[in-house]
């Protein structure tokens, strides 16, 4: 049997609710692909509107608890000690491109700890859901990391920076560190997603560098309460305001920093 818990039933309805309609904007994108302007406003305007509807269900249920969304809504709540970090679409370029691999990414944090996470996939219909020492789910599933303990059968998520992101020269030599002694590594492009299929085991770990906290915030809980380790890449737990991520089992995570610090000895960025 799956987990619930009036935290995880709000933060869920609110996802729900916001997802409706984005599911819409969704089919309509097929035909602004090919208009010339391109699809950049109406996925601006469908992400806003995401924000705009999960902080106001949050908000209804949750009172005086604070807010960090990705698009600006940002507020200090009057309650300090909670606080909801909000993606409303993570994988926005898969989004705008058609892509279905997208999600709404909600993180419940508590006295500065992740507690509860929600992503979900409207597309897929998919719900991850975790809340601290209660289990990691997926709709009626109980997720559980992959049991691998060697690189070489193992598959990785990674992210890479793109156009006016930094990293490039140091995203590659970690990718093709990790390729060479691994079963590969895939960039699917949504990196809450990436976190979630860590905790179900279809990816065996997962790193980025580059993140803002809504891209891991949900993630966090998930891949923890799916028995999984998650650090920043100094091998630290910086990974909110700190903007990197490695999360895998326990067997591969402190073999996967080993590699990643290894590739990049000298130099502080690229
Ligand atoms: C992005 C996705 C992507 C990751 C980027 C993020 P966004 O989030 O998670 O996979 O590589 O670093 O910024 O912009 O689509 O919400
Ligand atoms: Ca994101």
């Amino acid at each position: 049997m799956a987990y619930t818990s009036p935290t995880l039933n709000v933060i869920i309805a609110a996802a729900r609710k916001a997802a409706r309609p984005l599911v819409r904007d969704f089919g309509e994108l097929e035909n602004l692909q090919i208009s010339m302007k391109g699809p950049g406003d109406f996925v601006t305007s469908a992400d806003k509107r995401t924000e705009r509807i999960l902080i106001e269900e949050l908000s209804k249920v949750r009172p005086g608890y604070g807010f960090l969304a990705e698009e600006g809504g940002t507020a200090e709540g009057k309650d300090k000690s909670h606080r909801f970090i909000i993606d409303p679409i993570d994988g926005t370029t898969n989004f705008m491109h058609g892509v279905p691999h997208f999600a709404i990414s909600i993180g419940l944090e508590r006295e500065g700890q992740m507690v509860a996470g929600v992503i979900y996939n409207p597309i897929t219909d998919d719900l991850y859901y975790a809340e601290k020492g209660h289990g990691a789910y997926l709709n009626n599933k109980r997720l559980r990391v992959a049991g691998r303990k060697e690189l070489a059968p193992s598959l990785f998520a990674v992210g890479l920076p793109f156009l006016a992101r930094q990293g490039h020269e140091r995203a590659l030599a970690e990718a093709a560190a990790v390729m060479k002694i691994s079963s590969g590594i895939r960039r699917i492009g949504a990196a809450s997603l990436d976190m979630a299929y860590v905790a179900g085991g279809r990816f065996d770990g997962f790193w980025e560098r580059g993140l803002k906290p809504w891209d891991v915030a949900a993630g966090i809980v998930l891949v923890r309460e799916a028995g999984g380790m998650v650090s920043d890449l100094n091998g630290g737990t910086d990974m909110l305001a700190g903007g990197t991520i490695l999360c895998a089992n326990e067997y591969l995570q402190p073999q996967l920093l080993k590699l990643l610090k290894a590739t990049w000895p000298d130099k502080t960025s690229d």
